[in-house]
């Protein structure tokens, strides 16, 4: 996890977060108001699995 910078500034998802999160976050843009948009018109749920498992975020 420390190998991925990105992990330290995500803790959300890379200290425990339900993996539904992540997907309520990259699909469904539940931090719009954040500035992050959802991405369903771009991705399906396959591909943010593939993602996740990339990043190494939580599988809980
Ligand atoms: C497939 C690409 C992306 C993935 C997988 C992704 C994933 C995430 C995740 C998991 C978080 C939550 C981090 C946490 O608090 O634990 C997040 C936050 C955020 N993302 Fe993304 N993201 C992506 C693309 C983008 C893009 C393109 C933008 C900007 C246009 C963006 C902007 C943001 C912002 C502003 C936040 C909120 C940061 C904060 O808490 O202040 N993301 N993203």
């Amino acid at each position: 996890m420390a190998a991925y910078p990105y992990a330290a500034r995500a803790p959300l998802i890379f200290r425990g977060a339900l993996n539904a999160i992540f997907r309520n976050i990259v699909l469904d843009g539940v931090f719009e108001a954040k500035g992050m948009p959802g991405f369903a018109d771009l991705l399906d749920s396959s591909e943010v699995e593939l993602i996740r498992q990339y990043l190494g975020a939580s599988e809980r």
